[in-house]
């Protein structure tokens, strides 16, 4: 069973929910989870409610959404795997410091607790200004990986990296055995 978080980087909806369908048939079993941002805003990009819908479809199951729901994906409920999928500079900063106020952060924390892998498809046009010790951070701790990512935008994000959602697929496979897919910067 894997654990599947998505988080407000809602310009990436469309790219996470066809990692979602790639998962879902791979895998057949998917809790989906989401930040409480990421389960609540309309955006320009589309309608919370829509999102949820087609997510609840692929998954066959009901949103992760509240942290009681979230805290028993660890102790009670162990997942092989869980994606972070997108991940915002906001939930990769909570995680690398210990705060674990939403459903996302808290399944995430839940689930490390089992020693189990972690993948962490990062978006943010902040990872090379305020996030980049917290990349860092979570690239040292034991179970976390990373999705091979990229500066998509040097001109007018001149701070920012997108991790390569096609890669996710293969980084999930290493992450199961234990591996970081390199190279990291692609
Ligand atoms: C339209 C829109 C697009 C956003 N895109 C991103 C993004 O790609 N990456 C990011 O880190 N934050 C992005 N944000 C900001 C996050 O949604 C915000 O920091 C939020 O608090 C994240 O909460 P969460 O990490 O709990 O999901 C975006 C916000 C909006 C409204």
């Amino acid at each position: 069973m894997i654990g599947y978080v998505i988080c407000g980087s809602f310009c990436n909806f469309e790219n996470s929910i066809k990692v979602l369908e790639k998962t879902a048939e791979k895998f057949g079993d998917v809790v989906p989870i989401m930040s409480y941002n990421a389960y609540s805003t309309d955006t320009r990009f589309g309608k919370a409610a829509d999102f949820n819908d087609r997510i609840e479809k692929i998954c066959k199951r009901k949103i992760v959404h509240t942290l009681s729901d979230a805290e028993p994906l660890g102790p009670k409920i162990k997942l092989d795997l869980m994606i972070i999928c997108p991940c915002t500079g906001n939930t990769l900063s909570k995680l690398a410091n210990g705060i674990y106020d939403t459903p996302a952060t808290l399944a995430a924390k839940a689930h490390m607790r089992t020693s189990r892998p972690l993948l962490i498809s990062l978006a943010t046009n902040d990872a090379l200004s305020g996030n980049i010790e917290n990349i860092s951070k979570m690239y040292v701790r034991k179970n976390v990986f990373f999705v091979p990512m990229r500066q998509d935008d040097v001109k007018s994000k001149p701070h920012s990296l997108v991790c390569d959602f096609s890669l996710v697929e293969e980084a999930a496979e290493k992450a199961l055995s234990g591996t970081q897919m390199l190279p990291l910067f692609i």
